[in-house]
């Protein structure tokens, strides 16, 4: 049961970042691929280096894809020869490699260099109705981004039982609707690998980021996950 259930939610969020930026290469056997960004590795400049970008995206993302495919490969094979054992084993880099995809995938597509300033809209009229402001909100998210200790994310989700926005942080191994129920809107790498490079504190790039955030993208994000709530 609790392999179904694991399976269950990698599934979802296996599905949710094929249909959103990548496409499997055969109908049959999935095979996932590295997405192009949407824009160079220097546009987002000065708040991300082309240096940080190039590392993240053609390095770390594409660990992430290459790994996923092979142990995907493993774990149909293991399902096939009906290898329980097998696939229990391979979970941990289903889980590690599948959520890295996805988070990566909807990472690159929330930046822009055209980003920053204030979402408008039905996003803007929740974040007053669910934070009092959209500085409240801001500051939420960087304070969770900031408590992740180690590797993990800071996110802004959409709770689809009771149609609210909320924060959360997550750790390693955690997938954020498994965990928390929330439908992920924004995500923030928090990664050392994500900053390293350009900032000596992990609050600096916090700070530098929100100049990037592409309120377009989160916005479509909400859009989805509210047509699709359960009240
Ligand atoms: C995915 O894995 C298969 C089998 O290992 C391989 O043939 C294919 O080239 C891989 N594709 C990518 C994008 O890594
Ligand atoms: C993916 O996101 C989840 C939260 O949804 C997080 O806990 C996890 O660390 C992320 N995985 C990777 C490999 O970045
Ligand atoms: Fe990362």
């Amino acid at each position: 049961i609790i392999t179904m259930n694991i399976l269950f939610r990698v599934g979802q969020t296996l599905m949710r970042s094929a249909s959103q930026a990548v496409r499997p290469a055969a109908a049959s056997r999935q095979k996932y691929t590295l997405p192009d960004l949407p824009y160079d590795y220097g546009a987002l400049e000065p708040h991300i280096s082309a240096e940080t970008m190039r590392l993240h995206h053609g390095l770390h993302h594409a660990a992430h894809v290459k790994n996923l495919n092979k142990t995907m490969e493993k774990f149909e094979k293991a399902v096939e020869m009906g290898d329980a054992r097998a696939q229990e084993i391979l979970h941990p880099a289903l889980i590690f490699h599948g959520g890295g995809h996805f988070n990566h995938s909807m990472f690159w597509n929330s930046l822009s260099p055209n980003g920053g300033g204030e979402p408008e809209g039905v996003l803007m009229d929740a974040i007053m109705r669910d934070f009092g402001s959209f500085k409240k909100m801001k500051q939420q998210m960087s304070a969770a981004a900031m408590s992740v200790p180690g590797s993990g994310w800071g996110w802004l989700g959409y709770n689809s039982w009771n149609g609210k926005l909320k924060i959360a942080a997550c750790l390693n191994e955690n997938l954020l609707q498994g965990t928390t129920g929330l439908t992920p809107l924004l995500g923030f790498d928090v990664w050392e690998h994500a900053y390293y490079r350009q900032y000596d504190k992990r609050s600096d790039y916090i700070k530098s980021i929100w100049n990037v955030i592409n309120w377009d993208d989160v916005r479509e994000q909400f859009d989805a996950a509210e047509s699709s709530k359960y009240i």
